[in-house]
């Protein structure tokens, strides 16, 4: 066994198979029910796997949002928080681990990564403003809408493609960057926006390359570069394993190099540090005077920002921690382990393999489910139903309607998989394959969804629904026949 210095590991028997870098401490038991109690929990839960409550959840695959494990120097840390409202030394450590390993100098603290959108967004969009982006995220989206901004979605011709070998899925299309920028001028652009391993197209990351690309046509038009950092350990990872000029160079120059590329980047602890919590960052004065006191107004003083002190220790060594390749390695070589696998099957799942999770092509999966009637929240019911594995729904129901009411229908649909770093092991893995392999050839079984209670903003989190037909009973049945008495 032979460990390179990627944090991957090599079998001699040349299987590609993830191992785990660090031994389990401390566990929190699992309970996988029997399948009538799974079915009688999602009834319960509007057929929305966001309602469910977690004692009827075998592996939580919702999010990794708040959910990696803290490493023992994380907790540990916890122990020195410094409890004060103004000026705790929580903070300034933690602005210390923001400047060493991201570079920038000033340092917002925010309670989440929608937070940081809130106060971006307030600060910086005006009506009728356009955002140019990579690809938008659900609550991003929702922040600049409500300021009075519109999101212009400028990925290349691949990004969407289900099955790809292309590297950087997450790339912004330079021409469609330059047409736009014709087309509005740059009075109405208040920034660029680019999100690392972007998130609701399957974890796709950008490449160093294009990203000078992108900011140098913005400093040409004087326009902010804004990135979202929460997947930035993962997104750095893949330009080190994909990118020729920096195989040889660390996380740590990488990160560097991205954050010096931007004027303001912003992030969700709860994905990028493994706690809680949020941060706004820049080397700009300018910038961070125009969201100072909304961080008060909104969020808390400035040395907490809605976060609690043990919370703040604990990001400023998960923010070291990024760094290491053989915990930031964790996650994307997992995903790569069920992906590759899925797609040997001929299961249609996003490749190349990418960050947060596996993202399976529910289109693909479930062709007789028109789009209209949820392919993606059907699929994620059926595989909670009969596995107890609880993934997310990434598709229409994540959308929104037009102004008459219709659907507008995602561009992709996609259940994810989430693997929260650090949480799962490989027979869990299996397991989930396993049960996604049953699935697939039983999908004919699986029918589609429709709502019944529909709040207007963000309905994917609190929205009901019901089956079109009897089809989840049918399921059962069939898991019955197959698998007699077991879970
Ligand atoms: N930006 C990205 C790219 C995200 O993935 C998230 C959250 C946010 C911003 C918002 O951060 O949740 O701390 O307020 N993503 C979670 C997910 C919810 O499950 O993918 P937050």
């Amino acid at each position: 066994m032979n460990k390179d210095s990627s944090g991957k590991v090599k079998f001699f028997s040349g299987e590609e198979i993830p191992l785990e870098l660090h031994k389990v401490r401390v566990v929190q038991k699992l309970f996988l029910n029997p399948i009538n109690q799974r079915l009688k929990a999602i009834e319960d839960a509007g057929f929305n796997t966001f309602q469910l409550n977690t004692k009827d959840v075998f592996l939580d695959m919702l999010t990794d949002s708040g959910t990696n494990a803290m490493s023992d120097n994380q907790v540990a840390s916890m122990l020195q928080a410094d409890d004060a409202y103004a000026g705790s030394q929580s903070f300034y450590r933690m602005e210390g681990a923001i400047r060493e390993v991201f570079g920038t100098h000033y340092v917002l603290p925010v309670h989440q990564g929608r937070a940081a959108e809130n106060i971006i967004s307030q600060a910086f969009i005006k009506k009728g403003d356009v955002i140019p982006m990579n690809y938008h995220f659900t609550t991003t989206k929702a922040h600049m809408e409500l300021n009075g901004g519109t999101i212009f979605e400028i990925y290349t011709d691949e990004a969407l493609k289900i099955k790809s070998n292309n590297p950087f899925k997450g790339n912004i299309d330079i021409q469609k960057l330059k047409d736009l920028i014709k087309k509005y001028g740059t009075d109405c652009i208040p920034f660029i926006r680019f999100e690392a391993s972007t998130n609701l197209i399957g974890g796709q990351p950008f490449s160093i390359a294009n990203m000078r690309e992108v900011c140098e046509i913005a400093k040409e038009h004087g326009i902010m570069m804004v990135m979202d950092a929460s997947l930035i350990g993962e997104n750095a990872y893949f330009i080190k394993q994909r990118e020729e000029e920096f195989k040889n160079t660390s996380i740590k120059d990488i990160l560097l190099l991205m954050f010096s590329l931007v004027d303001l980047s912003y992030f969700s602890s709860r994905k990028v540090s493994s706690t809680r919590g949020g941060g706004i960052c820049t080397n700009r004065k300018d910038l961070f005077d125009k969201m100072r006191d909304l961080v008060t107004l909104y969020e808390g003083f400035l040395t907490y920002g809605g976060m609690s002190v043990r919370e703040i220790e604990a990001m400023a060594v998960g923010i070291r921690e990024t760094t290491d390749e053989t915990v930031i390695s964790q996650s994307p070589s997992f995903i790569a382990y069920l992906v590759n696998a899925l797609d040997k099957l001929g299961i249609p799942v996003v490749t190349p393999a990418g960050a947060l999770g596996c993202h399976i092509d529910c289109m693909g999966f479930l062709p007789h489910v028109p789009q209209t009637e949820y392919p993606a929240g059907a699929l994620a019911t059926a595989l909670y139903i009969i596995s107890g594995c609880r993934g997310m729904e990434r598709g229409t129901i994540s959308s929104v309607r037009d102004e008459n009411g219709k659907d507008i229908l995602a561009d992709v649909e996609l259940l994810r998989l989430a693997f929260p770093r650090r949480v799962f092991t490989l027979s869990q893995t299996m397991f989930t394959l396993d049960r996604l392999t049953w699935l697939f050839k039983n999908r004919n079984l699986v029918g589609g969804l429709r709502f019944v209670e529909e709040p207007a903003v963000l309905r994917f989190f609190n929205g009901r629904l019901e089956p079109t037909s009897d089809w989840p009973q049918k399921l059962v049945k069939q898991f019955k026949i197959d698998f007699g008495d077991s879970l």
